[in-house]
């Protein structure tokens, strides 16, 4: 139906016949002439149509916007005066001969110009209109980019494309599963794959060496801007390697895509142990473009009299920290007082800080709310602990060690952010060394990874002191997102069963469970392992988008409803029956919940 897309008019096409369709994304009339932008996924064109064409002049007179029309007609420059340089096809216009209109449209929910604000609930619902702004299209198009490569370097690296089960029993990943009833199994549920994880495995075992699968996976959590109900993972996995060479593949492929499709030399990728990126950062996923770091001063503290301080100073699980911001002592009250209301999101109780004004004059230099509690020694101490100098200010978090790591890495990230502080623009690096696992809040184990991650000792070290065990695991990291996790896995049955233990997962549960894996590591399972990369996080960064809802057609909104579909739906009885299912309540009919775009 056509000649060319809209966007690829230019002056190579002058006094040449082109044939364009598309949808009219603005008419303006301009007394005799009617100029049309033609709109289609690759740009616009400038179309005039001239009472010259009386057919075509009335049909014009009768579009507006998103009527998808075809039009034909000739090439040629723009007068002088009236070229648009932002536009590639600005050079040129089309004088129509010929237009017919393919489909009228009826006024459409927002503007489709890219500088209009619309709220994300209504670009939710008619998100078929959204994903026709340029800016929409051309990340979909990225991101269909992004996966070609990816694929082409996985292929050309010998990996093989395999498909896994979508109906399948529940892959602990740490989420609750997404349940699908058997009909023909009354009582019976498949569980949605959390990952790939158990099949990929299966599939050394079978001998496939080296695959990956571009999966969607889902889970059933808490919602925030980088995560999704249902998510796309780039899920690979190989037999015979270590971690070393399941790094560099994966590495290599990701420094290869930044420079392939975003022209981008990523930095070296340092790696940097768990209980390290905690320390200094708070986080198992470090945002290294930031250069503010936490520092130990517990041992400072620990016999002040200022309970807050020597509390957590003295307890095993507590942690006292400090966090030094150079030139922060230009900080209003206020400012302080919101920075503390956002640590408390994060369960602290408060954010004490030392405001350096002049160390010349000794303590009498420092300003804070909380030295006639330390002691002036004390507070001297801490900052020279921290090393700071007139101008900074330093605040302190003390309290159990998971939320102070919580608080001020949080914190950390915000001032990073808030005071324009960022040193980079790509800072990526490797976390490894992960225990294996870590305490729930009933005091019981849970697996950090997964519980088919291998720990780096033996099995009987690893009964002996679980809390203690590291893990064959590795994350990378990107900017302070977590892209993906991986590990060497567990390729022995007895192994296998020992984590199981530990995990308070039994022997007749774990058979009944995964009896199929605990068979298969007993038919010649080789080494292996893996790693999984979130696909959409990719694409978010790449693309500089601010919620991975922005780089999926259709998303589905912070509390998991689809509000274009309206999905999930009541379904009716006769199906509820089939099923075997009775609901306990009957189901109220409840409109789509708008809770798109609350904060993330
Ligand atoms: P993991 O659970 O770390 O590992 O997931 C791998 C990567 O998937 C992405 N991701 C998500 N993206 C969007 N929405 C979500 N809800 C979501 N959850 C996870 C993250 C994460 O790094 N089977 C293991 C991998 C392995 O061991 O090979 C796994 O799934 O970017
Ligand atoms: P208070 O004695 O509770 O008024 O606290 C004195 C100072 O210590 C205030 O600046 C509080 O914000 C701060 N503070 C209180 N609890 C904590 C905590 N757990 N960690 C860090 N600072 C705190």
């Amino acid at each position: 139906m056509r000649s060319h897309y809209c966007g690829g008019i230019n002056e190579s096409h002058i006094d040449q016949d082109v044939t364009l369709c598309g949808w009219v994304h603005r008419r303006r009339d301009h007394g005799g002439v009617i100029f049309l932008d033609l709109r289609d996924r690759d740009g616009m064109s400038q179309v005039v149509v001239d009472p010259d064409t009386p057919e075509s002049f009335g049909l014009a007179e009768k579009v507006r916007s998103e009527f998808v029309i075809q039009i034909s007609g000739r090439v040629r420059r723009r007068p002088a005066g009236t070229e648009n340089a932002n536009m590639p096809t600005g050079q040129v216009e089309v004088l129509c001969k010929e237009l017919t209109i393919l489909n009228a449209a009826a006024t459409p929910p927002f503007p489709l110009d890219e500088h209009v604000d619309v709220g994300e609930d209504v670009r939710l619902r008619y998100r078929y209109v959204d994903l026709r702004r340029p800016e929409m299209l051309n990340r979909l198009r990225f991101r269909s980019r992004v996966t070609s490569y990816i694929r082409n370097y996985l292929d050309s690296h010998e990996f093989m494309d395999v498909e896994t089960p979508i109906l399948t029993r529940a892959t602990p990943e740490g989420a609750r599963d997404y349940l699908v009833p058997s009909r023909t199994h009354e009582g019976s549920f498949f569980a949605l794959p959390q990952s790939p994880q158990l099949f990929k495995q299966l599939l050394m075992v079978s001998g496939v060496d080296r695959y990956y699968q571009i999966a969607k996976c889902f889970r059933d959590e808490d919602l925030r801007a980088d995560r999704q109900p249902e998510f796309t993972q780039v899920d690979i996995e190989a037999s015979f390697v270590n971690e070393e060479s399941l790094m560099s593949i994966t590495e290599g492929m990701v420094r290869e895509l930044f420079r392939d499709v975003l022209k981008v030399d990523l930095p070296a990728f340092p790696r940097m142990p768990y209980s390290e990126a905690m320390q200094r950062f708070g986080s198992d996923k470090p945002d290294l473009r930031i250069p503010l770091e936490l520092v130990d001063v517990a041992d400072l503290v620990e016999s002040v009299d200022f309970k807050v301080f020597a509390g957590p100073a003295k307890d095993p699980k507590g942690r006292v920290a400090a966090l030094r911001l150079p030139k922060g002592g230009e900080l209003t009250r206020k400012q302080i007082d919101e920075y503390t209301k956002y640590v408390g999101i994060y369960g602290a109780k408060g954010l004490a800080y030392i405001k350096v004004n002049d160390l010349g004059q000794g303590v009498a230099g420092l300003q804070s709310p909380i030295i006639k509690f330390l002691g002036e020694d004390v507070a001297m101490a801490l900052i020279e602990r921290v090393g700071a100098e007139d101008g900074d200010i330093v605040f302190f978090g003390a309290d159990k060690t998971t939320v102070v790591n919580e608080a001020l890495g949080a914190l950390r990230v915000k001032l990073g952010h808030d005071l324009d502080l960022l040193t980079a623009e790509w800072a990526p690096l490797w976390v490894v060394d992960f225990p294996m696992f870590e305490e729930d809040g009933n005091g019981e184990l849970t697996a950090i990874h997964h519980p088919f991650t291998a720990p780096s000792c033996t099995a009987e070290e690893l009964a002996a002191d679980p809390a203690k065990a590291l893990s064959r695991a590795y994350d990378m990291v990107l900017n302070g997102t977590e892209l993906g996790g991986g590990s060497i896995r567990i390729h022995n049955e007895d192994m296998q069963q020992a984590v199981f233990r530990i995990l308070g997962i039994d022997e007749a549960e774990a058979r009944a469970k995964f009896g199929f894996l605990l068979d298969a590591l007993k038919f010649g399972c080789p080494p292996h392992g893996g790693l999984a990369f979130g696909l959409d996080r990719l694409v978010m960064l790449m693309t500089g988008a601010s919620s991975i809802r922005d780089v999926i057609a259709f998303p589905k909104t912070q509390s998991a409803t689809c509000l274009m579909t309206q999905a999930p739906g009541e379904v009716d009885e006769r199906q509820l029956k089939e099923l075997h299912i009775r609901l306990r309540k009957p189901a109220v009919a409840k409109g789509a919940e708008g809770e798109a775009g609350k904060e993330d």
